[in-house]
C-alpha cells in the first residue's frame, strides 16, 4: 500500500463451503499477517463449540456473541478474518465489517458448497434436513446481501491457493 495508507483488515464472507478458512490462511501467510477464524474465536469466547451454542442458547445468542467477537477483532490490528457464513446477514455486524474492513465475498456455487460441507457436523445450520436444499435457501436468501460486500471473487473447483492469489489481486 502507499505509504500513510494503513492497511485494512480484509473479511472473507459467503455460505458455509466457500473456502472461507482455507483461502483466508493462505492470504494471511503470503501477506505475513494473522489469520483469524471467526468462529473459532466465539467458541473460545464461549467456551462451547458452535452447535453447543445453538442448541443451548439459540441462534440468536450465536449472533450476539459473534457481534461482539467480530467488534474486537475489528479493532484489532490488520489481519485476514474468516467471518462465520451468517456475520454479514446481520445488520450490525455488517456495518462494523463496513466500516472497518475490505470485504470480500467468496462466491461458489450450490455443487461446490454441497460437496465441501459434505460429512461435516459442526454445522448446526446443516444438521437438521437435506444440506443440499439448506444451502439452497441460504443462497437465495443470502447472495443478494453478500453481494453487498465490496469486492466479489466466485471460486470454482479451483485450489485455495488459486482463490487466494485471486482475491489478493482483487483486494490489491
Ligand atoms: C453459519 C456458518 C458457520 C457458523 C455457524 C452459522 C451460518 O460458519 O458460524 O454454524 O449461519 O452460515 P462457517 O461459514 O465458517 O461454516
Amino acid at each position: 500500500a502507499p505509504a500513510g495508507i494503513p492497511p485494512r483488515t480484509v473479511v472473507l464472507v459467503g455460505l458455509m463451503g466457500a473456502g472461507k478458512s482455507c483461502v483466508g490462511r493462505r492470504m494471511a501467510a503470503r501477506l505475513g499477517w494473522p489469520f483469524v477464524d471467526a468462529d473459532d474465536e466465539i467458541v473460545k469466547a464461549a467456551g462451547l463449540c458452535v452447535a453447543d451454542i445453538f442448541s443451548l442458547y439459540g441462534e440468536t445468542a450465536f449472533r450476539d456473541c459473534e457481534r461482539k467477537v467480530m467488534a474486537r477483532l475489528l479493532d484489532g490490528p490488520p489481519h485476514v478474518l474468516a467471518a462465520g457464513g451468517g456475520a454479514f446477514m446481520d445488520d450490525r455486524t455488517r456495518a462494523l465489517i463496513r466500516a472497518r474492513a475490505t470485504s470480500v465475498w467468496l462466491r461458489a456455487d450450490l455443487e461446490i458448497l454441497v460437496a465441501r460441507t459434505a460429512g461435516r457436523t459442526h454445522r448446526p445450520l446443516l444438521n437438521t434436513g437435506d444440506p443440499r436444499e439448506t444451502l439452497r435457501a441460504l443462497m437465495e436468501r443470502r447472495y443478494p446481501v453478500y453481494a453487498l460486500a465490496d469486492l466479489t471473487v466466485t471460486t470454482g473447483p479451483d485450489s485455495a491457493d488459486h482463490t487466494a492469489n485471486q482475491v489478493l489481486a482483487a483486494v490489491a
